[in-house]
């Protein structure tokens, strides 16, 4: 059996290529069957004078999705996709197929989220999912040759991490376990062993909201630095979406085609990215008529609108600091805001990150946990942090669904992880 990708090792010799079928076609002399076998699409030509009754048989029977086992002859050729094509000798079905639920055709998104376990096949799902994964890969390789040490922290968790509003409670023989929002106070806890650490996995936020860009499971990374201050953890942050944003461009140009990305607008995406001040951004949204105040978070069509003509991610950063969350550093020219920031991507997909300088003094963050309710022996390990030789430190949390929706221009986030879990899905 030879892997589609390697058809061109083999051109003008009989191999024999193991696939699932996309398509066939041909009833009178000449018969086609595309077949994708996880590594490349091919074409077999089969011609009926050309082989014996059972094999023309055999390919007519096929059907959509059924495994199937082609064996001819490798052909280059410009036109067909992937460059070759199979002159058939043998058709064997393998594995045949009951009617395939998903017809090339439209379907409702409700149909295709149901039967998720089989979209995953076709052609824009497959091209979304590696640009996924290699985000990811480029994730891990860029922290790597920048000295950082990947730390896993735990799911189940004692205390709440980001907002007490949206978490997956869950019995812990008894007590009460909280799925992670947020991995961001162990690798705080990771700084002073490694000094560059960060955390890459599942968090949980149990959102009431049905929105694009909202997921109950979403995978987060979460680099944290210690002696970073805030502007260089922006830094860090447009330093890492630049390499993540290249190397898409890089390696995934065929996904990007077949996803009809326009990628002329992620070319430019290099540092250093505008930043704007909450404050400045409040004024700005006033001058065009919102009546957001000074104090509230900014929703998506805010965002929106600070967006508009823009090619290039936004910092928004220094925000009030009864719209963030307690760690967070308050910000010494301004007690009111905290040195925090959210990067913004174009084109709509609105936050993509969100970071801090961590509030590093012990009595200032006890007493922002006393302000906000939070328990305070939950925490006590992490006012620890502050007790044993406290360090300035900064991180941030890069959303993987938001970012490779941004990149691969997909409206739903839902379709950038392979099993969606949303408010109301919990199957496949
Ligand atoms: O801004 P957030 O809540 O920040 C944190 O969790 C910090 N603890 C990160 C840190 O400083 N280490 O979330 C970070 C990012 C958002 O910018 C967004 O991209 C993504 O996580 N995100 C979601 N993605 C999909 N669905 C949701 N419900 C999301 N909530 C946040
Ligand atoms: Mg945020």
């Amino acid at each position: 059996m030879v892997e589609i990708k390697a058809l061109g090792d083999h051109v003008g010799n009989e191999v024999t290529v193991h696939g699932w079928v996309e398509a066939t076609r041909g009833h009178g002399k000449v018969a086609f069957t595309v077949v994708r076998d996880g590594t490349g699409v091919v074409q077999g030509v089969l011609v009926k004078s050309a082989v014996d009754e059972a094999v023309w048989e055999c390919q007519q029977s096929l059907t959509q999705e059924s495994l199937a086992a082609l064996t001819g002859t490798v052909k280059a050729d410009d036109r067909a996709p992937g460059g070759y094509e199979l002159s058939l000798t043998g058709v064997e079905a393998l594995a045949p197929a009951e009617e395939y639920p998903i017809q090339p055709k439209e379907h409702g998104v409700d149909f295709l989220l149901d039967h998720r376990h089989l979209w995953l096949r076709s052609s824009l799902q497959r091209a979304g999912l590696r640009v996924r994964a290699e985000v990811e890969q480029s994730i891990h390789d860029f922290l790597y040759t920048n000295d950082f040490v990947r730390v896993d922290t735990p799911i189940l968790t004692g205390a709440i991490g980001e907002h007490a509003g949206t978490l997956f409670e869950t019995d812990y023989f008894g007590d009460s376990a909280y799925m992670a929002q947020t991995g961001q106070l162990y690798v705080e806890a990771a700084c002073p062993a490694f000094r560059r650490v960060y955390c890459f996995g599942p968090t949980f936020r149990a959102e009431k909201s049905k929105t694009r860009r909202h997921l109950t499971e979403f995978w987060m990374v979460e680099p944290e630095v210690a002696f970073a201050d805030s502007n260089q953890n922006m830094e860090l942050q447009e330093q890492l979406v630049s390499y993540i944003v290249e190397r898409a461009l890089e390696r995934c140009s065929e996904e990007l085609k077949v996803l009809e990305r326009d990628t002329s607008k992620l070319e430019n995406v290099k540092p250093s990215f505008p930043r704007m001040s909450y404050t400045e951004a409040i004024a700005f949204l006033q001058a065009k008529g919102s009546e957001i105040e000074w104090g509230k978070d900014l929703g998506a069509a805010d965002e929106a609108v600070l967006m508009e003509d823009r090619d290039l991610p936004l910092f928004v950063h220094d925000y009030p600091k009864t719209a963030k969350a307690f760690y967070m550093k308050e910000n010494p020219d301004d007690p009111r805001t905290v040195l925090c920031d959210d990067l913004l991507a174009p084109e709509g997909y609105g936050e993509i990150i969100g970071g801090s300088q961590r509030e590093d003094d012990h009595d200032r963050l006890r007493a922002r946990i006393h302000e906000e309710s939070l328990p305070e022996e939950a925490y006590a390990w992490y006012l620890d942090l502050r007790k044993y030789g406290t360090f300035p430190h900064s991180g941030f949390g890069l959303g993987i669904e938001r970012t490779v929706a941004w990149i691969t221009g997909r409206h739903h986030i839902r379709e950038m992880i392979p099993f969606p879990r949303l408010m109301n899905r919990l199957y496949p």
